[in-house]
C-alpha cells in the first residue's frame, strides 16, 4: 500500500518517458483536429466519433470520452448516444481529450470562442496558463503555480474557478495527487523532477462565483466493481464494460452495441449506477450560470523546466 504523501514526493521511476510523450503527442493531435471541426451547425456527435476513432485507427486506446462542455458546462459533457445537438454561433466549447497507450495517459484542452465576444477570457486561461509553465521545475511548491494563475486571471478582469484545478498523472491513474489549485491554496508541497501533471486553469466572469457544481446530467462513467444486476440487458452493458472499459472512463454510447435500444443503454446504465457497478462522472456547471474558459497541458517536470508533452 503506497500512502499518497509518498507518491506526492516520489516519482515511479519505471515510467516510461518516450511512451508518455508518444501518447501526449497523439492526445494533442486529437485535440486540434477537433478544434477544427467545431463550427456553427456541425453535430458535436460526429466531432466526438471523429476524434476518437482517430485516435483508435491509430492504433491507442483512449483516456476519456471526448470532452465537449459548452458555455457554463466546465467539464464532463459528452454527447448521447443518437444526440442531434449542433454547435450554436455563440457557443463556447471546452474541448478537453486524451489518447492512452499501456495505461500512459493524455489530457490537454483548448476552449473554441465560437461568439468571437469571449476572447479575452479565453486568453486569460491560455496565459495563465504559460504563466504557470514558466515556473515549473523540480523544487516549486504547488502553491506558487496557484498563484500565479489567479494573478494572471484577476490582472485581466476575471476570477479562477476554485474547485477544479490541475492534477499529477499516474500508470492508469489521470487525477492523481497532487491537486494544483488556480489559486494560492497554501500547499507548499514541492514538485519533484520527473514527475507527470497535467495544468488546467478554468476561468469565469467576475459577476460569477467561480465555483463548480455537479448537474443532473452524465454521460462519462467508471467501472467500479461487478455486481450482479437482474436486468439482461444491464448485464450485457456491464460485460462489454469489462472487456474494454475497466480502467479509463467511457461513454455511455460506446456501449450501444450492446443492447438492442436507446432505451435499454439509458436504463441499463442507470441500473448499473444503482447497483453501484459503475460510478457516474456528472457534467460540472458553473454554479451562478458563468461563461467558462480552459486551457490544459499536461507536462514532466524536470530539474530546471519542465517539458511539455502535449505538444507535436
Ligand atoms: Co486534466
Amino acid at each position: 500500500m503506497v500512502n499518497y504523501m509518498d507518491y506526492v514526493n516520489n516519482v515511479n521511476e519505471t515510467e516510461n518517458k518516450e511512451e508518455a510523450r508518444e501518447v501526449g503527442k497523439i492526445s494533442y493531435e486529437a485535440l486540434m483536429k477537433a478544434k477544427d471541426m467545431i463550427k456553427p451547425g456541425a453535430k458535436l456527435i460526429d466531432v466526438a466519433n471523429e476524434v476518437e476513432n482517430f485516435v483508435i485507427d491509430k492504433g491507442y486506446d483512449i483516456a476519456f470520452p471526448l470532452n465537449l462542455s459548452i458555455n457554463d458546462e466546465a467539464a464532463h459533457y459528452t454527447p448521447a448516444y443518437m444526440n442531434t445537438k449542433t454547435f450554436g454561433d455563440n457557443d463556447v466549447v471546452k474541448v478537453d481529450f486524451g489518447a492512452a497507450k499501456d495505461g500512459y495517459l493524455g489530457d490537454c484542452a483548448v476552449t473554441v470562442d465560437l461568439s468571437g465576444e469571449y476572447s479575452n477570457l479565453v486568453d486569460a486561461t491560455k496565459e495563465a496558463l504559460e504563466n504557470a509553465v514558466s515556473i515549473v521545475k523540480a523544487g516549486v511548491e504547488i502553491k506558487e503555480i496557484g498563484k500565479i494563475i489567479n494573478k494572471t486571471i484577476v490582472d485581466k478582469g476575471f476570477i479562477p474557478i476554485k474547485n477544479l484545478g490541475g492534477h499529477g498523472v499516474n500508470i492508469h491513474e489521470l487525477h492523481a495527487e497532487p491537486f494544483i489549485a488556480n489559486f494560492d491554496n497554501g500547499d507548499d508541497t514541492k514538485l519533484v523532477e520527473g514527475r507527470r501533471i497535467a495544468i488546467e486553469p478554468f476561468a469565469t466572469l467576475k459577476s460569477a462565483k467561480g465555483l463548480v457544481t455537479e448537474s443532473e446530467t452524465a454521460e462519462i462513467f467508471g467501472f467500479v466493481e461487478d455486481n450482479p444486476s437482474r436486468l439482461p440487458y444491464a448485464r450485457n452493458i456491464l460485460s462489454g464494460i469489462k472487456d474494454k472499459y475497466n480502467s479509463e472512463p467511457f461513454a455511455a454510447r460506446w456501449l450501444a452495441d450492446k443492447v438492442k435500444s436507446k432505451f435499454e443503454l439509458y436504463s441499463g446504465i442507470n441500473d448499473l449506477i444503482k447497483m453501484e457497478s459503475i460510478e457516474p462522472y456528472n457534467v460540472l456547471v458553473e454554479i451562478s450560470g458563468g461563461m467558462v474558459a480552459q486551457t490544459e497541458y499536461e507536462m514532466i517536470v524536470e530539474k530546471d523546466s519542465c517539458d511539455i508533452i502535449t505538444k507535436l
